[in-house]
């Protein structure tokens, strides 16, 4: 079965579709049927990156299904150690040549790595990729306010998405409202919390009986509401189409406001925080 997924439109003119697929460990033929599996039931963004040692695995599954390329929305993203202005413009073509396509839609810098302070470089290669027509549109993950505020004085360029950790433990409420404030849009990584133990939470598991959907569904639903665009990974043909099942049902203000009170200081999944976590 197939369902067409809504689109939001980005600060550049381009659209993204308002859910995708995370696909970090989904590697080799086993990954590959099942993002083939994912592009079957619908969905049309697809989140890899450098560093998960996939983008081949996406490519075979886009050489698999019958969707053609240009309905598919592609996101991958540069590692920290090459954030050099060289060695990021030759990790984006080597990025490319990996998952055997001509253009990545959104590619984005993967952790901000503050400490190495070459995150700028790093921005005016994506900046430049895109001039290229390498990539459609650019944007970053993990980059707090402080990082976003010095592109922009830098390269006078904003990014159009900036992934982020976001789940009912740790919703980003600040965060979030500056991206508001600056016309970025947010991609919530970890959207459920890699299925730790926010799926057995009583008060997400009220909501859903509720509604007779699940607690996956209703998390989902949440990051629709706030405006962010979840990418959750499933391996699994079910789960993929339970997650994608959010658009027939909507959380009441109320129930926004008792899932934003589930957040806590320390809900990070394993303490990345960007300011001072790094990642190569
Ligand atoms: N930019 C970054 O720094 C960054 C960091 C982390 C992740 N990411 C991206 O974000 C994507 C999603 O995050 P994630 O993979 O960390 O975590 P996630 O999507 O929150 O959770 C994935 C886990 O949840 C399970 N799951 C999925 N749907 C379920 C459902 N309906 N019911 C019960 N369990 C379910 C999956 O198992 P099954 O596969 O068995 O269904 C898997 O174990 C990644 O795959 C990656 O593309 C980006």
């Amino acid at each position: 079965m197939s369902k067409s997924v809504e689109e939001i439109t980005l600060n550049d003119g381009t659209s993204l579709p308002v859910i995708g697929l995370g696909t970090y460990g989904l590697n080799g033929n086993a990954g590959a049927s099942a993002i083939t599996s994912a592009i079957d039931i619908g969905y049309r963004l697809i989140d890899t990156a450098y560093n998960y040692e996939n983008e081949g695995t996406v490519g075979e599954a886009i050489r698999r299904s019958t969707v053609s390329r240009e309905e598919l929305r592609i996101t991958s993203k540069l590692p920290g150690r090459y954030h050099e202005y060289d060695n990021a413009v030759t990790r984006i073509q080597e990025s490319l040549y990996r998952a055997n396509l001509d253009y990545y839609d959104l590619y984005l810098i993967h952790w901000p790595n503050p400490k190495q302070d070459h995150y700028v470089e790093a921005w005016q290669a994506l900046i430049d990729a895109k001039r290229w027509g390498l990539v459609r549109s650019i944007g970053v993950c993990n980059f707090l306010p402080e990082h976003l505020e010095r592109l922009e004085k830098e390269t006078g360029v904003l990014p159009s998405i900036n992934q982020i950790e976001l789940h009912p433990f740790f919703n980003q409420e600040d965060q979030r409202k500056w991206h508001e404030e600056h016309n970025v849009k947010t991609e919530s990584w970890s959207p459920l919390a890699r299925a730790n133990a926010v799926l057995q939470n009583e008060t997400l598991q009220q909501i859903a009986n509720v509604h007779n959907k699940t607690i996956s569904q209703v998390i989902l639903r949440w990051h629709h509401q706030l405006g962010s665009i979840p990418i959750p990974k499933s391996a699994s043909p079910e789960r993929q189409l339970e997650n994608i099942s959010i658009f027939d049902f909507s959380l009441s203000d109320r129930e926004m406001n008792l899932i934003a009170e589930l957040t806590r200081p320390d809900g990070r999944n394993k303490n990345q925080d960007p300011a001072e976590y790094e990642e190569f």
